[in-house]
C-alpha cells in the first residue's frame, strides 16, 4: 500500500503510552501521521515525544490563530485519508455519539468527511456501561469503524474488556479501512476451521482441519478491500487481523452464527464442519464404570453451506469446498449441485497429498462452466487467487 496521510486523534487515557508505538508502527509502513491531542492527553503523553515520533507538528487547540492561518481545523480533517482515534475514552465515544464539538479533536471528528476508526481503552466497567454500550451502537450505526477493545488485565488492575487494541492491531484494522480495493463495500463470510464436538465436558469429536485456508482467504479478500466477517471454529491457525471474527465450537453454533450475519454479498464455507454430533453429549465427565464401553450414538449435524443455499438471504456468490479423498471432480461436481453453490474449491485431502494441515494446496475450481484445475501452490496463493476471481465475477 502506498502511503497514507492519517490523522491521529490521542485521547486522554493510560493506553495514549501505546499510541506511540503506534505512531512508529503506521510510519514504519510508509504512512504520513499527524497528530491531534486532547488536553486530557497531555497529562499522559507530552506534545514533544509525539511530535518527535510523528515528525509533524502537534495540533492541540481549537483557537490557535497560528494554526487557522497555516490549516484550518475543517481542512485539516478532510486533509487526512483516514482519521485514527486512539486511545478513544469513555468521554471521547460520548461526545462523538452526541455531535460535541468543543475542543479541537470533537469539532475535526464533526467536520471530517473521511472514514473513522476508533480503538476504544476504559475501565472494564465503563466499558460494560450502558451509556458507553448506547453510545457505541450509535457511532457503529453512523459507520464509525471500531478495533477492539481486547480482554486483559488494566491498568487499574481489574480484568475484562476494555484494554485498547495492540498497535499491530490497529494498524491492520486502519489499512483495511484504506484499501481501496476492488472489493471494497462487499461484505463477505468465511466460514473455517473444525468444529469441536463434544461428548461430555472433557471429550470431543474432532477433525485435522488447521483453520489455514480459510485464515489465507479472509486475508486475501481484506487485501482486496472487503469487509469479513470470519465465523471460525476452534483452529490452529489464529484469524487474521481486521476481520470480524465470531468463535464457535459446535457446528449448530456455527450455524446459528452465520444466520445472524447479515447482508452478505459473498459467503466462502471453508470450514471443515463435522458432519455427525453426539446425539445427547454428557453433562458430566464419562466414566469407567465397570460396564463395559460406552456407545455414543450420533446425530446429523446440520448442513450449513446447504442451508444458506437454499435460504431466502442466499448470498450472490456462494462457494464451498469439498474435501474429497477420492475421484474428486465427480465427487464435487455432484457435491456442488446437491448443496446448491456458485462454485466448489475442491481438494485431494488423501494423507499422502499433506493438504489438510500444511501449507500447500491443490485445488479444482467446479463452476457451472466445468472444472478449472489449479497448479499445486501455496494456501496463500490459492486464497489470492480466488479473491482475485471473485472481484472479477461480482465486478462483470
Ligand atoms: N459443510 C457445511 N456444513 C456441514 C458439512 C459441510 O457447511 N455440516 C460445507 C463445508 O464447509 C464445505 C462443503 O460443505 O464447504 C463440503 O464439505 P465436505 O466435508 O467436503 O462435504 P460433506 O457435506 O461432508 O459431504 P461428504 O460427506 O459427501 O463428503
Amino acid at each position: 500500500m502506498t502511503g497514507k496521510t492519517i490523522l491521529l486523534v490521542i485521547g486522554g487515557g493510560i493506553a495514549a503510552f501505546k499510541t506511540l508505538d503506534l505512531i512508529r508502527r503506521l510510519r514504519e509502513r510508509g504512512h504520513r501521521v499527524v497528530p491531534v491531542l486532547t488536553k486530557a492527553a497531555t497529562e499522559f503523553v507530552t506534545p514533544l515525544s509525539v511530535s518527535a515520533l510523528a515528525g509533524e507538528k502537534v495540533y492541540q487547540d481549537l483557537f490557535d490563530l497560528n494554526d487557522e492561518a497555516e490549516m484550518g481545523h475543517i481542512e485539516l480533517s478532510r486533509a487526512a485519508d483516514l482519521v485514527v482515534v486512539a486511545p478513544a475514552t469513555a468521554d471521547l465515544m460520548a461526545k462523538m455519539a452526541n455531535g460535541h464539538a468543543n475542543d479541537l479533536a470533537s469539532t475535526m471528528l464533526m467536520a471530517t468527511d473521511k472514514r473513522v476508526l476508533i480503538a476504544p481503552s476504559m475501565n472494564v466497567r465503563m466499558w460494560e456501561h450502558a451509556a458507553t454500550q448506547r453510545n457505541l451502537a450509535t457511532l457503529t450505526k453512523d459507520g464509525i469503524l471500531t478495533s477492539g477493545p481486547n480482554e486483559g488485565d488494566m491498568a487499574c488492575g481489574e480484568f475484562g474488556f476494555g484494554r485498547m487494541a495492540e498497535p499491530m492491531e490497529i494498524l491492520a484494522a486502519a489499512e483495511s479501512a484504506l484499501n481501496d480495493g476492488p472489493l471494497k463495500g462487499r461484505h463477505v463470510l468465511v466460514t473455517s476451521g473444525p468444529t469441536h464436538e463434544p461428548i461430555d465436558p472433557v471429550r470431543y469429536i474432532a477433525n485435522r482441519s488447521s483453520g489455514a485456508q480459510g485464515a489465507a482467504i479472509a486475508q486475501a479478500l481484506l487485501a482486496q478491500g472487503a469487509k469479513v466477517t470470519f465465523v471460525s471454529g476452534p483452529a490452529d491457525v489464529a484469524a487474521p487481523m481486521g476481520v470480524d471474527l465470531v468463535p464457535v465450537q459446535t457446528a449448530a453454533e456455527m450455524l446459528d452464527a452465520v444466520n445472524a450475519v447479515k447482508d452478505v454479498d459473498v459467503g466462502i464455507f471453508a470450514a471443515a464442519v463435522a458432519d455427525w454430533r453426539v446425539a445427547s453429549a454428557s453433562d458430566q465427565k464419562i466414566k469407567k464404570d465397570g460396564n463395559g464401553l460406552p456407545v455414543l450414538d450420533f446425530a446429523e449435524n446440520p448442513d450449513i453451506l446447504a442451508t444458506v443455499c437454499a435460504s431466502k438471504s442466499r448470498p450472490k456468490l456462494v462457494i464451498g469446498f469439498a474435501a474429497e479423498t477420492q475421484n474428486v471432480v465427480e465427487n464435487a461436481t455432484a457435491k456442488r449441485k446437491r448443496k446448491g453453490c456458485d462454485w466448489i474449491v475442491a481438494n485431494d485431502v488423501s494423507p499422502e497429498t499433506g493438504i489438510m494441515g500444511g501449507a500447500e494446496n491443490d485445488v479444482v475450481l467446479i463452476s457451472a462452466n466445468g472444472a478449472e484445475d489449479w497448479p499445486r501452490m501455496g494456501k496463500g496463493q490459492v486464497a489470492e487467487r480466488l479473491a482475485m476471481k471473485i472481484a472479477e465475477e461480482l465486478g462483470g
